[in-house]
């Protein structure tokens, strides 16, 4: 599997790759990153809940809140912490769009 030097915003996806919900599921360095687009910006959580790994990317979003689709966990989509449960948090990270390639930056692998 290739890694990635910390800190550096790696290319994942394209704008084209959203689908009609401004959505995409991307794989960084082993793990599916779910990248979702929220009142014009994109955000990327970790698309494995930490209760039992459902799938995020599939969730129903209320604002930034991204409810789990398995049994409704609420994470907010900018610092991934469980709004109902605030010391539970999904991984996050940074994004940025250059022209139209979708970046992360990759920093605690
Ligand atoms: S798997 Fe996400 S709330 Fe249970």
């Amino acid at each position: 599997m290739e890694r990635h030097p910390p800190g550096l915003f790696i290319p994942v996806a394209r704008l084209s790759d959203l689908d009609a919900r401004g959505r995409t599921v991307v794989q960084v360095d082993g793990r599916a990153v779910a990248i979702l687009r929220v009142a014009g910006a994109l955000y990327a959580v970790e698309d494995a809940c930490p209760h039992r790994e459902g799938p995020l990317s599939e969730g129903d979003l209320d604002g930034f809140i991204l409810h789990c689709p398995l049994h409704a966990w609420p994470f907010d989509v900018r610092s991934g912490i469980c709004s109902s449960t605030p010391d539970v948090r999904v991984r996050t990270w940074p994004v940025r769009v250059l022209g139209e390639e979708i970046q992360l930056k990759v920093d605690r692998i």
